[in-house]
C-alpha cells in the first residue's frame, strides 16, 4: 500500500491521519461532555475533574499537532478520483463538509487554548507539566473565546452526523464498498 495518495487510493497516512483525528475527537467530546456535566470537585467511572480538564487540554494539543501533519499531508499531496458511485450533489456535499473539518480542526484546539489562556487557566499538560501562562487575564475575551469553542463544537457536530450518515449510507444500504476507501 503506498504511503501517500495516489489515483489508486489514499495512502496510509491519510488513513492513519484520519483515524487518529476520529479517535481523537471522540475522546474530546465524551471527556469535554463528561468534565462539564459532573461540575468541578466530582468525578465521573473513578476519573476526577481536575484529571478530565488536564486531558482534555493535552490530548486537544495533540490533536492540533495531528491536524497541522493532516493538513501538510493533504495540501502537498494530490487526492484520489471520486468514488464513482458518489452523485454530484454527495460529491459537492462531500466537498463542503470537509472545508468544515479542516477549519474546525483548527478552530477547536485553538479556541480552547485562547480560552484557557485568558481564563488564567492554563494548561496542565497530562497533569505532569504546568504550562507557561504568557497571555494576561482578560475575561471579555475568556468568554468569547468559550462561546466560539461550544458553538464551533455544535457546528463541527452536525458535520460529522452528516460525513458518518453518508459513509454508513453507501456502506451499508447502496453496499458500494465505500468505508474500504479509508481502511
Ligand atoms: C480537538 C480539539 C477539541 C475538541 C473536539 C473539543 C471539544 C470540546 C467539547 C465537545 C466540549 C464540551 C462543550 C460544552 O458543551 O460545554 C469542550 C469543552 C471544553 N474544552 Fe475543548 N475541545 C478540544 C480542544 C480543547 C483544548 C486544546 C482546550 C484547552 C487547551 C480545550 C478546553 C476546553 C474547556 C476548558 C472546556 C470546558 C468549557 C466550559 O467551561 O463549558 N478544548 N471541548
Ligand atoms: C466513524 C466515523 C467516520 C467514518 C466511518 C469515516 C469514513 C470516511 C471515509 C470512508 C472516507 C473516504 C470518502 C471518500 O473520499 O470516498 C472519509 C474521508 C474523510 N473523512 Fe471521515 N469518517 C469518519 C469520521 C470522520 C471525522 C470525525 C472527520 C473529521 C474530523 C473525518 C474527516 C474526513 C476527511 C477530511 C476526509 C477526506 C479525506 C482526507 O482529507 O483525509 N472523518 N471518511
Amino acid at each position: 500500500m503506498a504511503l501517500t495518495n495516489s489515483a489508486a487510493g489514499y495512502g496510509t497516512l491519510t488513513k492513519i491521519f484520519h483515524w487518529t483525528i476520529v479517535i481523537l475527537f471522540a475522546l474530546q467530546y465524551a471527556g469535554g461532555n463528561i468534565m462539564v456535566a459532573i461540575g468541578f470537585n466530582s468525578s465521573f467511572a473513578g476519573i476526577d475533574t481536575n484529571t478530565y480538564y488536564n486531558w482534555h487540554k493535552s490530548l486537544g494539543l495533540v490533536a492540533l499537532v495531528v491536524a497541522i501533519l493532516r493538513i501538510i499531508n493533504r495540501r502537498t499531496g494530490q487526492l484520489p478520483p471520486w468514488a464513482k458511485t458518489l452523485s454530484k450533489r454527495e460529491r459537492a456535499f462531500i466537498h463542503r463538509v470537509e472545508q468544515v473539518f479542516y477549519t474546525a480542526m483548527l478552530v477547536m484546539p485553538i479556541t480552547g487554548f485562547l480560552y484557557v489562556s485568558f481564563g488564567n487557566f492554563g494548561v496542565n499538560l497530562f497533569g505532569v507539566w504546568e504550562t507557561p501562562r504568557p497571555i494576561p487575564r482578560d475575561d471579555t475575551l475568556r468568554d468569547i473565546f468559550k462561546w466560539a469553542h461550544i458553538i464551533a463544537g455544535w457546528i463541527l457536530l452536525a458535520a460529522m452526523a452528516g460525513h458518518i450518515g453518508l459513509v454508513l449510507w453507501h456502506t451499508l444500504v447502496k453496499r458500494d464498498g465505500l468505508i474500504k476507501r479509508m481502511l
